[in-house]
């Protein structure tokens, strides 16, 4: 086989069989195929496209360049989720416990990462003693006898598409739908899922900002899932606005603890509800949606769910405390409010750059050598569509540093009001199966 008669084809429109995709992922792997050819080949990819079965190769062919998660020790169905990312999504936070409470064994590998506020292990963290350098056996045990585990990231996993996709981000190749959700699915299935529940983000605030590129992308990942064999769904969901209230590190944690005492902010609590039904029952803990539903909101009232919190965090070494005392989290040296210049609506809250002052209070890292601060970051007090006061406060800003000038600017700058009401935007636009 030579490359160039692959780009060749590809750039005419014709489909690659399996043998062609796994030749080229292997030969970029290994450095035998250069970074020019696989430059034109993912351009040919971005103007031609990838059919289904075209997709779901070069998924499975990037899952076997390295390692796989063997969680075939863990009894039952894995169900991992998967956000598309935003500003201050604690859902994870949240998810986890709760749907453990309920016996879906949750066996998460989590990351670091850039962003506004530091990544799920990052938000953990702010729980004193947390920590995730466990072995596999350990965490294997933790997750059969708790239901709930999170290690650090290990191995070597999907090496193509590390490499892929950093050629991608210089070659103006990220942007195509085949390739960002097979980006996606390797990672997810290398890490072990069984079944997958993805939370597709639309919105200013999301990578996708338009409805119909998040259901594009959903349909995609969906088609990718289904195909090679783990069941896979997906909610599109609104990021036109920060879900929930909390965006930083400790500041989510609480608000986590909030929603699974059933106290959380709406939006929130409805995404966790939504997400946890689809994920209960793929893991073939309920026989209906409504019927996962029920039990879901069931462990918040009973307690259980908070309960599993603890459990989690005390296993791996957390002061399990803090739920029932949140104060001892971490806390910022000053607290400020931003105070409404006029009476009228809340009419747009732009999530990315809201999160970007988040970051420039320390809550997230803008490089990887960036350390995070814990205690800082911001909760809004108003979300859109509501009604507020000349004087009440939007946002409360949590800092470790007393000239906040450029954090208030950037946040008067990208909360928009109106004269007059303004609908609440909504939440869950759709939920793909197929
Ligand atoms: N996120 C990923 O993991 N991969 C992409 O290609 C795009 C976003
Ligand atoms: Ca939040």
């Amino acid at each position: 086989m030579r490359m160039v008669d692959l780009i060749e084809k590809k750039r005419d429109g014709h489909e690659l069989s399996t043998e062609e995709i796994k030749f080229i992922i292997n030969g970029y792997t290994n450095g035998s195929i250069p970074d020019y050819q696989i430059s034109a080949w993912t351009m040919a990819i971005y103007f031609q496209g990838m059919t289904e079965k075209e997709r779901a190769d070069l998924t499975m062919a990037m899952v076997e360049s390295g390692d796989q998660i063997d969680l075939s020790k863990i009894e039952g169905i894995k169900v991992d989720k998967h956000s598309t990312g935003g500003v201050g999504d604690t859902t994870t936070l949240v998810l986890g416990p709760l749907v453990a409470a309920l016996g879906v064994p949750v066996a998460k590998m989590s990351g670091r990462g850039l962003g506004h506020t530091g990544g799920t292990i990052d938000k953990l963290e702010a729980v004193k003693g947390f920590h995730v350098e466990i072995e596999n056996d350990e965490f294997i045990n933790l997750v059969n006898n708790n239901k709930i585990a999170v290690i650090g990231q290990s191995g070597n996993l999907t090496p193509a598409d590390k490499k892929l996709y950093a050629l991608r981000d210089v070659t103006a190749t990220v942007n195509s739908i085949p390739l960002i959700a097979s980006s996606i699915m390797s990672k997810k299935i290398a890490a072990g899922a069984d079944a997958i529940v993805l939370d597709v983000k639309t919105g200013a605030g999301a990578f996708m900002k338009t409805i119909e590129d998040s259901r594009e992308l959903a349909k995609a990942m969906v088609g990718i899932g289904n195909n090679v064999g783990r069941r896979t769904m997906a909610v599109i969901s609104d990021m036109s606005q920060p879900l929930g209230y909390a965006i930083g590190n400790a500041l989510e944690v609480k608000e986590a603890i909030d929603t699974l005492k059933g106290e959380g902010p709406d939006d929130l609590t409805e995404l966790c509800l939504t997400l946890g039904s689809h994920m209960v029952y793929l893991a073939e803990k309920a026989d209906s949606l409504a019927e996962a539903r029920k039990m879901l909101e069931n462990v918040i009232k009973n307690g259980e769910a908070l309960e599993k919190l603890k459990v989690f965090l005390s296993s791996q070494d957390g002061d399990a405390s803090v739920v029932e005392d949140p104060s001892k989290l971490p806390q910022a040296k000053f607290i400020y409010e931003l105070e409404a210049r006029e009476d009228g609506y809340v009419s747009e809250i732009i999530a990315d750059e809201v999160g970007t002052a988040a970051m420039l209070l320390g809550a997230g890292r803008a490089t990887k050598e960036s350390v995070i601060d814990l205690a800082v970051g911001l909760v809004l007090r108003k979300k859109i569509g509501d009604q507020v006061k000349k004087g009440e406060s939007l946002v409360t800003i949590y800092s470790n540093f007393e000239n906040i000038n450029e954090v208030k600017d950037k946040l008067y700058e990208n909360i928009k009001m109106s004269t007059t009401p303004v609908e609440t935007p909504i939440l869950i636009h759709e939920e793909i199966t197929e």
